[in-house]
């Protein structure tokens, strides 16, 4: 028997090492396609501002160095394995006390890698903290709530608060300073391009600043930039995503002053207006900024969970001037707006306009075509 399995090995051993070998480059391939990812979208090779480029460095110089580091001490190992394997017929190696020196060098070399970096990490760490002296930082307030951004300026508008969801907009070479909230769970800040997570944590605020730069940016502004909630936040979690657009100042500040002007609208809209202010309105503002009181209420009626409450939701003043709907999940065209209208829960499951809105009835809209007809002109009327 043993006569008979020893000369089958090698060709089992052949297979078992092709089996081997396939599997490994199978993993290889998956390993590659699950961190592939492009510079576009939410990319964290490309740094479009100040602190996105100082971590970048600090990424980059890290990860090269532990790759040297890597390929040596395995370069060492596989040498070590093979140019002194046991060969028949030789003795067993004597037993050393070591080296001394080797010792030495492999204790030296790391603390001085890992210190240096250390070092590096908390001086950078102090270059991110603040915007640079004597800057114009502008600043934004952002909350997020289960599952949407929103973004408040506080003195954008030449006096008038802006308050808007889901798309941030910021003028290029400008700081922004940001103070990060949340009304309901933990969430995180993330716009790979501007700057590294930062978690919006509720009853707490947390201080962040981004700024663009026009010398960083190949592309003619403006230009739109991807971010998204890095915090497991509940169901809609990973439907969480927002926009940055950077544009020029004198752009941003024409947006500014377009906050909340009253639109013309046709006949068609003010019948869709009337049908907004009989059923959207709860939840939803669509004239300007929110009304402290107002958001102070629908965040209480969120919190106390009855079915039909008062929820926040994104504010819709300057919906037309927007790109996408639903928190960056499909872009804002008359087809999709309807198609939310129609099923939310199907686009966005677990987000609380069907279940908590009075005009959807388990979970279906009680409007017909010709009244999501007049609403969608409203909507999209709207500045
Ligand atoms: Cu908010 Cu994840």
């Amino acid at each position: 028997m043993q006569s008979t399995s020893n000369s089958n090995r090698p060709t089992g051993r052949r297979s078992s090492l092709k089996k081997r070998t396939v599997m490994f480059g199978l993993l290889a391939a998956l390993f590659l396609f699950v961190v592939g990812c492009s510079k576009d979208g939410m990319s964290t090779w490309e740094a479009f501002g100040p602190v996105a480029q100082l971590q970048l460095d600090l990424f980059n110089v890290t990860m090269w160095l532990m790759v040297i580091v890597f390929f040596l001490v395995e370069g060492v190992l596989l040498y070590a394995i093979i140019r002194y394997r046991k060969r028949p017929g030789q003795p067993k190696p004597t037993q050393i006390h070591g080296n001394n020196t080797l010792e030495i060098v492999l204790t030296i070399v790391p603390t001085i890698l890992v210190l240096g970096l250390g070092i590096w990490s908390v001086f950078i760490l102090f270059e991110i903290d603040a915007p640079p002296e004597g800057s114009d930082p502008l600043h934004v307030n952002v909350t997020a709530h289960q599952w949407w951004f929103e973004f408040e300026y506080p003195d954008a508008g030449n006096g008038k608060k802006i308050i808007t969801a889901n798309e941030m907009r910021i003028p290029v070479d400008r700081p922004i300073t940001l103070s990060l909230f949340s009304d309901d769970v933990i969430h995180s800040f993330w716009v790979p391009k501007l700057a590294g997570k930062l978690d919006m944590v509720p009853t707490h605020e947390n201080k962040m600043w981004i700024q663009a730069d026009s010398d960083k940016i190949d592309e003619d502004l403006p230009v739109t930039l991807f971010g998204q909630c890095a915090e497991l936040c509940g169901i809609a979690h990973a439907l969480m995503r927002f926009r940055v657009t950077v544009m020029e100042q004198a752009d941003f500040d024409s947006w500014a002053a377009g906050y909340s002007e009253p639109p013309a609208i046709t006949d068609k809209a003010k019948k869709g207006k009337q049908i907004f202010a009989a059923n959207c309105t709860l939840c939803h503002t669509i004239d300007g900024p929110d009304d402290p009181a107002l958001s102070a209420s629908r965040l209480k009626g969120f919190l106390t969970g009855a079915d039909i409450t008062p929820v926040p939701a994104p504010n819709l003043t300057d919906l037309r001037t927007r790109q996408t709907l639903a928190a960056g999940l499909m872009d804002l065209t008359e087809t999709n707006l309807r198609a939310w209208l129609h099923d939310p829960d199907g686009i966005k499951p677990g987000n609380y306009m069907a279940a908590r809105a009075v005009l959807y009835q388990g979970g279906t809209v009680t409007l017909d075509e010709d009244q999501i007809d007049a609403l969608i002109g409203y909507l999209l009327d709207l500045r």
